[in-house]
Formats: C-alpha cells, structure tokens, sequence
C-alpha cells in the first residue's frame, strides 16, 4: 500500500541529567505547530509500563532500548513524530534501531559531560553513584559509548534549553525532515 505519511523518530541519546528528556518536551510541540502528531518515548516512563521490571544488566538495556525501537518503528510507518528520549548507552544497539527504522530516523546526541551531569545532579543520583550505592550506574559504574556520527549534535553547557531545541528543530529543516513552520513564514 503506498504510504505518503512522513514520519520520522528523533532519538535522543546522552547521559542522565544531559538534557534529553528537557529538550525533547520542547520540541514536541514545535513539530505539533507544523501539523506533526507527536508521541514521546521517555526512558523513564517506559520503564514504568512497557518495559517494567527490566533492570540495568547490559541485556536489559538492551531489551528495553529495543522495545522502545519496536513501538517507535510502528508509529514512524503511519506518521508520527516519535520523540524519544532514553540514555541508550550502546552504539551496537542503536545501530539497531536505526536499521529498523531507515532513513527517517535521526539520532540526537546530547553532549553534555560527565561533569557537567554530575554537577546538575537533577536526580541525586550521581552523588549516590560516585558513592557506591549505585552500581550499574551510566558514565560512572557502566559505559556510555558516545555516537560518532549523530545527525545531530547537541551541546547544552551554557546554553538554555530552549536555544538547544531551536538548534534541534534547525537541523531538521536542513535535514529535510520536516518543513518550515507555515506561521513563521507567514510572519
Ligand atoms: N541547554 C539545556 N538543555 C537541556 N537541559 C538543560 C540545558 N541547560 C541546563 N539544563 C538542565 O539540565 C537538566 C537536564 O535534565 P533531564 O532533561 O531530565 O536530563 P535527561 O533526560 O537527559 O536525563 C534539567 O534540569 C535542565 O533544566
Ligand atoms: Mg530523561
């Protein structure tokens, strides 16, 4: 059946605390302005239901990154805008994904250090980690395997959220995967 609908998976990847899930509630909307119905995948939520009970072993990252890659593939093929935002630390598994979504997904890095997390500590979680109560935690206890060749590379270090989601939807247009937004022409 032939199918004009475009949708695409923006996949933000990054550190906890490096802004993903921040910049990702910013862009939503952005795409909704350009008519673009959005469904956000957030690590944290997804957890929460359909991958409860999963823990943080490599394979259970793994199962749950390729959860939410499964989802994002169907809702993509009827023309979503698929957020999602989810640490997934392995390169191997995201290379998955992106095999099984083609060529409209787009992988967003989001930068920020080590350092930099620890030092905004949203959670509390790195105090506990660099502490030992953590074990298994990402960039401390557990690797993070940086993206060489992210469509998008987000640097957030002293830069607003909202200037780090204008600099996403930037690179979408000139990626071609979504279209100027109408109103703005207009303006
Ligand atoms: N440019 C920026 N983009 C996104 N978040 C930022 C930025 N600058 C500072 N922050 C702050 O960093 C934190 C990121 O937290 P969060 O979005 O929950 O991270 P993640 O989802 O990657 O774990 C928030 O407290 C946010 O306000
Ligand atoms: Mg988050």
């Amino acid at each position: 059946m032939r199918n004009d609908n475009h949708g695409l998976t923006l996949w933000f990847t990054g550190l906890s605390g490096a802004g993903k899930s921040t910049i990702a509630e910013i862009v939503g909307p952005e795409l909704e302005r350009r008519g673009i119905l959005v469904d956000h995948l957030d690590g944290d939520v997804i957890r929460t239901n359909l991958s409860k009970g999963l823990g943080f072993s490599r394979e259970d990252r793994d199962a749950n990154i390729l959860r939410i890659g499964f989802v994002a593939k169907l809702l993509t093929r009827h023309g979503a805008g698929v957020i999602v935002a989810a640490i997934s630390p392995y390169a191997e598994t995201r290379a998955a994904v992106r095999e099984m979504i083609g060529d409209r997904f787009v992988e967003v890095f989001v930068s920020t250090s080590l350092d930099e997390c620890a030092r905004r500590d949203v959670k509390g979680l790195y105090a506990k980690a660099f502490a030992g109560e953590i074990k298994e935690f990402t960039g401390v206890s557990d690797p993070y395997e940086a993206p060489e060749h992210a469509e998008i590379v987000v640097d957030t270090e002293g830069r607003t959220p909202d200037h780090s989601a204008a600099y996403v939807i930037q690179r979408l247009e000139e990626l071609g995967m979504i279209t100027g937004d109408a109103a703005e022409a207009v303006a």
